[in-house]
């Protein structure tokens, strides 16, 4: 097949770029810290906040503009702090509050700002609520800040309803009374240590209005909201058949099924593609309209400190335009595309869900925010590696089929490449500006994700959450000094470490510090954005942000680069032959037009 050449010059425009003022977070890369995994100050194998105060200077050379740290709260850490026993609290296992003060006012004078995790759905079972409810019996004013109910059948043995936790088994629990007698049943939509919260109960909300203050006090620039779709349940909590999940469920509606393996989920580039990526959870407990009460009312609580806080919806919904409500003007100020990170490495899918995303968010005014890996999912790198070639995937195990370590790097640095060329703002998982992989071979009894136990996940999230290695001759690779870690780091993963690729042109670091500086150079977060319709091969998306001509190809066959174009930046090494630069399979890169050029971006060569 002779490979074809880009040769429109035809256009269609999607969004114009953004005129006037534009806050910080309209265009911002926040890199995610997860704290336990980050850097370990102390030697006892966990990461800590001195930790990451004394590695801020590796995100401000990076190039970001933000970090958001995943939960740092005292916790029992039955979810890895997504079980918050004191919201004013720092555990112990991460330092103190004058640690939290110190990594803020160290981050500031750096000019990152500061997002963290707020995880207001559920609390943990060793809150002090929790266990007042417990203390005080049915029909209290502390059960009423739960979900307490009575059960069905005979006894009440049977649980008040169907519904299923999200990582794994009943939704309810059954307490025992203080004489030993069962009890009521509290729900929990994720871990039995995670009850769920009853936000119909105004001291819930008054409880979190003064939680956000305590950070704002302290200086925080903004919350990510864990759970964001889940906090109000249908009046009655009627019975639903269906089963929610964060990963592995909802590939593409039709395409893959629970349970199904990894090497029987096969890619295949020709097929139709869906219309919209289908994150499911349609339950009675997900996106019920009113969640949009309570972020009306945090939308106002914050701008008590002044326009420039925010907040970012973690809401697993869709169809787009359902998840674009949660940016309306008056609510959040980002979510998280979700459908952006589930998608396939197929130009024809990746075109769409960016122009659906863009169009639902001018809908409400909104900037777009773009998202290719994060705590939960598996990382992109191994994502893009598996025989789905990306989508929303079941972590892979020991024993199951392994990702293309190779071609899985190489699609995710185009793809990170095509992600922060694109308008808006973009988030970051530690370590993937390494390329890191996921890491799949760790033994599943060394595993803590409370969903392998629950039996939702066979293999669980804790792929994506080793600690992320600094130095290729230290211990740990110098996350902690005494070689400590508390999930194991894979024997090679020197080769990932940062002191082994900054002297190396051609790394992932390289890459991304070199993207991200030509970003801010070329202003693309508040850019618009205009393909251009290619006559030529159906696996290359070419798109126009402001001066920048970006091209991503997500085939395998060479597509020549227009002669008119000279290359910033490329994701992996470009192809000189027949007089002419041809950009390979699997491969992005940025140009901007040659200043002899015609006007016409892709006029014949
Ligand atoms: C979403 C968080 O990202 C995930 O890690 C956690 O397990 C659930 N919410 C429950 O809090």
């Amino acid at each position: 097949m002779v490979p074809a050449a880009l040769s429109s010059c035809r256009t269609t425009t999607v969004s114009t770029p953004h005129e006037g003022e534009a806050q910080w977070w309209h265009t911002a890369v926040i890199y995610q810290v997860y704290p336990r995994s980050f850097a370990d100050s102390d030697g006892d194998g966990y990461g800590d906040l001195p930790g990451i105060t004394s590695r801020l200077g590796h995100l401000a050379r990076l190039g970001v503009d933000a970090l958001w740290l995943s939960p740092f709260y005292s916790s029992p850490q039955a979810d890895a702090g997504y079980d918050v026993a004191d919201y004013r609290k720092v555990d112990d296992l991460f330092g103190t509050l004058a640690d939290a003060d110190a990594m803020i006012k160290r981050a500031h004078q750096l000019g990152l700002r500061v997002v963290i995790d707020l995880v207001p759905n559920h609390t943990s079972d060793e809150h002090a609520w929790f266990a007042a409810a417990l203390a005080a019996g049915p029909g209290s004013p502390e059960r009423a800040r739960y979900h307490f109910c009575d059960g069905r059948g005979a006894d009440g043995a049977e649980p008040p309803n169907n519904w299923d936790s999200v990582f794994g088994g009943p939704a309810w629990t059954r307490t025992t009374n203080p004489d030993g007698t069962p009890g009521q049943w509290y729900l929990h939509l994720f871990d039995s240590k995670q009850p769920d919260l009853n936000w119909a109960n105004e001291e819930v909300r008054e409880e979190f209005r003064s939680v956000l203050r305590f950070w704002l006090d302290r200086g925080v620039d903004g919350f990510r909201v864990d759970v964001a779709h889940g906090m109000v349940k249908k009046e009655g909590l009627p019975d639903w058949a269906g089963h929610s999940s964060m990963i592995s469920e909802h590939e593409q509606a039709g395409t893959a099924t629970r349970g199904q393996d990894a090497s029987e989920q096969t890619h295949d580039p020709d097929a139709p593609v869906e219309h919209e990526v289908d994150l499911g959870n349609h339950g009675p407990m997900w996106n019920q309209p009113g969640v949009h009460d309570i972020y009306r009312d945090w939308h106002a609580v914050l701008a008590e400190y002044g326009a420039d806080r925010m907040l970012v919806a973690e809401a697993w919904v869709s169809p787009l335009s359902d998840l674009a409500k949660y940016v309306r003007e008056d609510e959040m100020q980002q979510a998280f595309n979700f459908a952006f990170l589930a998608s396939h490495w197929h130009a024809e899918e990746l075109r769409e869900v960016i122009e659906d995303s863009i169009r639902a968010n001018d809908e409400v005014g909104a900037p777009t925010t773009w998202v290719l890996s994060n705590h939960d999912v598996v990382r992109h790198a191994s994502r893009f590696g598996m025989s789905t070639a990306g989508g929303n995937v079941s972590p892979p195990g020991p024993d199951d089929p392994q990702p293309d370590t190779a071609l899985g790097l190489r699609r995710a640095r185009a793809a990170s490449l095509l992600m922060l060329g694109l308008p808006g703002s973009a988030y970051l998982y530690q370590g993937e500006e390494l390329g890191l992989p996921e890491a799949t071979m760790i033994p599943i009894e060394l595993r803590q994700d409370p969903a392998i136990a629950r039996g939702g996940e066979p293999v669980g999230r804790d792929g994506c959450r080793v600690p992320i290695p600094w130095e290729a001759e230290a211990p740990a690779f110098g996350y902690s000094p005494t070689g400590a870690s508390w999930l194991p780091q894979p024997a090679d993963w020197g080769r990932y470490a940062l002191d082994t690729q900054k002297h190396d042109p051609d790394s992932t670091y390289r890459l991304y510090s070199r993207a991200l500086r030509l970003r801010r150079e070329y202003a693309l977060g508040r850019g618009g954005l205009a393909w251009l319709d290619l006559d030529a091969d159906p696996q290359v998306l070419a798109l126009v942000n402001g001066a920048v001509t970006v091209i991503a190809n997500t085939g395998s066959e060479a597509t020549r680069v227009p002669a008119t174009l000279d290359v910033l930046v490329s994701s992996a090494p470009l192809e000189q032959y027949d007089d002419a630069t041809w950009l390979p399979g699997d491969t992005t890169i940025w140009a901007v037009r040659r200043a002899d050029a015609r006007t016409e971006p892709f006029g014949p060569d």
